[in-house]
């Protein structure tokens, strides 16, 4: 077994191993590392053909998804994107859809770091969602069968939100006071894979709210932020703490979202 070749930019190689040899696949300007699809013992591809008849429904608009691009360069198997996610699959097909014959990345990550190299990291980071220990899985929030991978991203960014909010009903709204940051998406304040930060924040003090707050100052030094002087208050170094703006996602009481 080897996982040697590694090719970044346009090229990307499957490991090879005895079973697959190395196999090409074929995938336009992808700039990253790949490595290979998950292992399955014994197993061949099939290509997405043979799953057709049993799986109907990751199926049918499979090829809306980003990752029908990703596929072993066999065009006698056709395409072959349900192996790179879930491993060769003549094993599970000739048992008739059995366990055990097949790799379900719900329940391992693994998978996706596979080529997704990057993400292990973010998990790992000291403030993350909890998918290392399986608690969650990317496929809360990415739908690996349809579309755009990012859950709601291909309808706005309120349906980003949506998938954030069916977990996080406190954030979810409506309220009052609405604060128009959220319109950019939970994203804007926040990491969804994981940050050295508390809450997973992409920035720790004021600097998170002074990207779209202009701070400016006057000739005596004061420091404006939204029209009031706050020059002392910054100095809390965030604007969250209890007593300034604590209700940042919204508010049902406060205009300046303070609580
Ligand atoms: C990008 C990787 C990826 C690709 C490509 C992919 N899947 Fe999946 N598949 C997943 C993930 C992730 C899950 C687990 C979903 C979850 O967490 O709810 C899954 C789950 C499944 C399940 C189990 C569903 C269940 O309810 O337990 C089946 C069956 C399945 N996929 C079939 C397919 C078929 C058939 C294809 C090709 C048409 C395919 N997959 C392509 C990642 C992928
Ligand atoms: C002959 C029907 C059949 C074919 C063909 C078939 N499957 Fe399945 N598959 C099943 C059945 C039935 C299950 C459910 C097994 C269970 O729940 O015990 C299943 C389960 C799965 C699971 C979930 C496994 C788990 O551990 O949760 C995945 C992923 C999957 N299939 C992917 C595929 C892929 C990819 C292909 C094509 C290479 C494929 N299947 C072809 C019948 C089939
Ligand atoms: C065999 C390689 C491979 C595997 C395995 C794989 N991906 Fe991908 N993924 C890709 C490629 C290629 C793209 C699209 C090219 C690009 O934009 O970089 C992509 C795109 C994505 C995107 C969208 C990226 C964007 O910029 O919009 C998400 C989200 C994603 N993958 C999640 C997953 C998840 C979750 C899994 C595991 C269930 C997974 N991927 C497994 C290769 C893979
Ligand atoms: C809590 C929800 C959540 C979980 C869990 C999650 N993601 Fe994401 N992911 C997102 C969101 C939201 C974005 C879009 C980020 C943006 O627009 O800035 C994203 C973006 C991505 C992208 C494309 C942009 C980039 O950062 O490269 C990839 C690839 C990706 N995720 C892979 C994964 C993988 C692999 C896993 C599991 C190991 C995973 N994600 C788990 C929410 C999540
Ligand atoms: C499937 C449910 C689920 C989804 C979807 C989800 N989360 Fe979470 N989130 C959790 C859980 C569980 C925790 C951990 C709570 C804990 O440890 O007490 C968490 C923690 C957090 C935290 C840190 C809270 C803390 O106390 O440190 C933030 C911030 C967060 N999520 C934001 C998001 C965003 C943004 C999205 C959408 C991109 C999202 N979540 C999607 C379940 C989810
Ligand atoms: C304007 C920036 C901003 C936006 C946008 C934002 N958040 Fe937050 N969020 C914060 C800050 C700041 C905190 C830390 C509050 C604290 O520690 O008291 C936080 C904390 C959280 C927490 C932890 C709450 C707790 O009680 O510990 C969760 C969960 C969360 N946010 C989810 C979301 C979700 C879901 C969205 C999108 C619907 C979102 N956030 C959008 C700034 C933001
Ligand atoms: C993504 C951009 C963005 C970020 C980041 C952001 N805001 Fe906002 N905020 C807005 C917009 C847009 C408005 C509505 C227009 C306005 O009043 O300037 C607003 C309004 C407000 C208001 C209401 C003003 C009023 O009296 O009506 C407060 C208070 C506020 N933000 C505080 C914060 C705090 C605290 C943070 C950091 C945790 C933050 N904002 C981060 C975009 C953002």
């Amino acid at each position: 077994m080897n996982f040697r070749p590694r090719l970044t930019k346009n090229t990307v190689l499957f490991g090879g191993t005895a079973v697959w040899g190395l196999l090409l696949i074929s995938c336009v300007a992808v700039n990253r590392t790949m490595l290979a699809p998950p292992f399955v013992a014994g197993a061949a591809f099939v290509g997405n053909k043979g799953c057709v008849e049993c799986h109907e429904e990751q199926t049918s608009k499979i090829h809306t998804s980003l990752h029908a691009k990703v596929s072993v360069a066999d065009a006698s198997l056709g395409s072959t994107s349900c192996e790179s996610c879930h491993g060769a699959g003549s094993l599970h097909v000739k048992a008739g859809g059995t366990k055990g014959n097949i790799i379900n990345p719900r329940k391992t990550s693994e998978t996706c770091f596979q080529c997704h190299l990057d993400k292990r990291g973010e998990f790992s980071l000291a403030n993350s969602h909890q998918v290392m220990n399986g608690k969650m899985s990317c496929g809360d929030c990415h739908d690996p069968h349809e579309g755009h991978a990012i859950r709601g991203s291909g309808a706005s960014l309120e349906a980003q939100n949506e998938n954030c909010t069916s977990c996080h009903t406190a954030q979810k709204g409506p309220f009052v006071f609405a604060h128009n940051a959220m319109r950019e998406g939970c994203v804007a304040c926040h990491n969804p894979h994981g940050s050295v930060n508390q809450k997973m924040l992409v920035a720790r003090d004021a600097n998170l709210c002074l990207r779209c707050h202009l701070q400016t100052t006057d000739r005596n030094g004061a420091i404006f932020v939204g029209g009031e002087d706050h020059r002392t208050r910054l100095q809390n170094g965030t604007c969250w703490i209890a007593g300034c703006h604590e209700a940042v996602h919204g508010s049902n009481a406060s205009k300046p979202l303070r609580y």
